[in-house]
């Protein structure tokens, strides 16, 4: 990561959270891994069910993984969102199918420090942080081919 390349996002409110989350949307592919790091309620989770929202998925069901580790969306593209708080190693990713399934999908991975992070032309990273009750920090960091605008 470098710091030309890193927007800083500020969301507003929670709706400003999904409108991050369309323009993400609008430049990812198939096979694209979104780190998402910060704190407890920094807004992880949220910006996931927001992007299966932007896909027009089903977001009853999406919660943080903590339990389960992983969950599947169907959306416009498959989405698999794992929470790895409670893994140690990057072969806890692989006992869980995860590297098989994620070339066909758009992962989400919360907490990624836990299991290793892979930098490469399909990896984003997401670094949320608290402002306010409502308020959001975001650093965002898109594959270097990926030219990601902000206009809030
Ligand atoms: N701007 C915002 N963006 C994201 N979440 C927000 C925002 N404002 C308030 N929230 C609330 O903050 C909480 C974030 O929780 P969650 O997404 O589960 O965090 P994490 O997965 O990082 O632990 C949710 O209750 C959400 O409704
Ligand atoms: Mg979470």
């Amino acid at each position: 990561m470098n710091d030309t390349s890193t927007k800083h996002v500020f969301l507003k409110d929670e709706n400003a959270c999904l409108g991050l989350a369309e323009a993400v949307t609008k430049l990812l592919q198939i096979g694209d891994i979104l780190y998402l790091e910060g704190p407890l309620g920094s807004g992880k989770t949220t910006f996931v069910k927001a992007l299966v929202r932007a896909l027009n998925g089903d977001v009853t069901h999406v919660q943080s993984p903590t339990y389960t580790l992983m969950h599947s969306y169907e959306a416009d593209m498959p989405i698999i969102h794992i929470d790895a708080y409670r893994l140690k190693h990057a072969h806890d990713l692989d006992a869980l199918g995860f590297n098989e399934l994620q070339e066909s999908a758009i992962s989400c991975i919360e907490w990624p420090s836990k299991v290793g992070i892979n930098n490469d032309a399909h990896s984003w990273f997401l670094k949320f942080s608290h402002v306010s009750e409502h308020e959001r920090n975001v650093e965002i960091t898109a594959p270097a081919t990926v030219n990601f605008e902000w206009a809030a």
